[in-house]
């Protein structure tokens, strides 16, 4: 007799921006994680707009008892710079929503992370889809205790697009990154290389409209969001990076992995923030990450477009 194993507790640490809105939708339609709690972070906009856009996505599915807590409002050592350019003023532009009908706890995100992982009877999975600051104060702080692995989108093996180097996570927060592969804790990276690969298509989009108003709103954030990635590579949709780390933990074989040392350039200016990843094993540096190479695109777009649909 097959028995269904135990929900993965989890925590989003965001800044919603459309593809961690999309993530957060496929958390919340998904019973093989419980989500703890959604963090959030500078990033694709201030901290302020990533939390109201939190808050709103999930006003908009009716999810008022997810706890909400905002952290850092900028990086550790580096200048704020947010993504307005990818994700406009707002941080989630394209389709309208109200405003959050709710604030976010009067607590900082790492207390509230500190506080929940050490309550949990079961060790907690991290899935950061913004740059690491939250993560990296909370493993300076506790080590990482009851803290199962960390599931980032993040830097890329081969690509960069906040510059040629680097990918916009990392780029944003270097140093913090670099504190989060370095702890000794499970660590999957799922970079552009992979992330490149979950690219919607206008039938894709049709998919998910056609599968009720919450897809509808799925769509036309996809649509906002394909408008930089037309403009920048060409293309008749957009990734959706931050969907494929929530994917991982819900469905393990969509991506494929490799155990890799991996590096955070924090020196150069024209090279902040890559990934340098030991693919060829050239250094003899130790893995300590699981590094995506490779996608079920197929897999993924089923289970976005199914879990979407289940969304009230
Ligand atoms: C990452 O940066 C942001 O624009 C997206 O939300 C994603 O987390 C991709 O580089
Ligand atoms: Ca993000």
């Amino acid at each position: 007799m097959s028995t269904t194993p135990p929900a993965i507790p989890i925590i989003l640490d965001c800044d919603p921006g459309h593809d961690d809105a999309i993530a957060l939708l496929l958390t919340l339609a998904s019973p093989e994680v419980e989500l703890l709690g959604v963090t959030t972070v500078h990033g694709n906009q201030t901290l302020e707009k990533t939390t109201a856009n939190a808050l709103r996505v999930l006003d908009l599915v009716e999810r008022g008892d997810v706890s909400v807590a905002a952290g850092a409002d900028r990086p550790l050592v580096r200048d704020l710079t947010v993504a307005s350019h990818v994700h406009g003023e707002s941080g989630l532009d394209g389709p309208t929503l109200p405003p959050a009908g709710r604030a976010a706890l009067d607590e900082h995100a790492v207390d509230y992370m500190e506080r929940t992982i050490a309550a949990s009877a079961v060790p907690v999975t991290l899935v950061p889809t913004g740059p690491l600051t939250n993560i990296a104060l909370l493993l300076e702080r506790t080590g990482g205790a009851n803290v199962e692995r960390i599931v980032l989108m993040g830097g890329a093996i081969a690509e960069g697009n906040m510059t040629p180097a680097a990918e916009f996570n990392i780029w944003a927060d270097p140093e913090a990154a670099q504190v989060v592969f370095s702890a000794p804790i499970a660590t999957t990276m799922i970079g552009l290389d992979v992330t490149h690969r979950a690219v919607t298509t206008p039938a894709l989009q049709e998919r998910l409209a056609a599968t009720g108003p919450v897809g509808a709103f799925v769509a036309d954030l996809v649509a906002f969001f394909a408008v930089y990635h037309r403009e920048t590579y060409g293309w008749d949709g957009a990734p959706i990076h931050d969907a494929v780390a929530v994917a991982h933990v819900i469905r393990p074989g969509l991506v494929t992995t490799v155990d890799r040392n991996v590096e955070v350039e924090l020196g150069s200016e024209l090279c902040r923030g890559r990934t340098v990843v030991d693919l060829w094993r050239r250094t003899g540096g130790l893995p300590n990450a699981d590094v995506g190479v490779d996608l079920d695109d197929v897999g993924f777009f089923e289970l976005l477009v199914e879990r979407i649909g289940r969304l009230p």
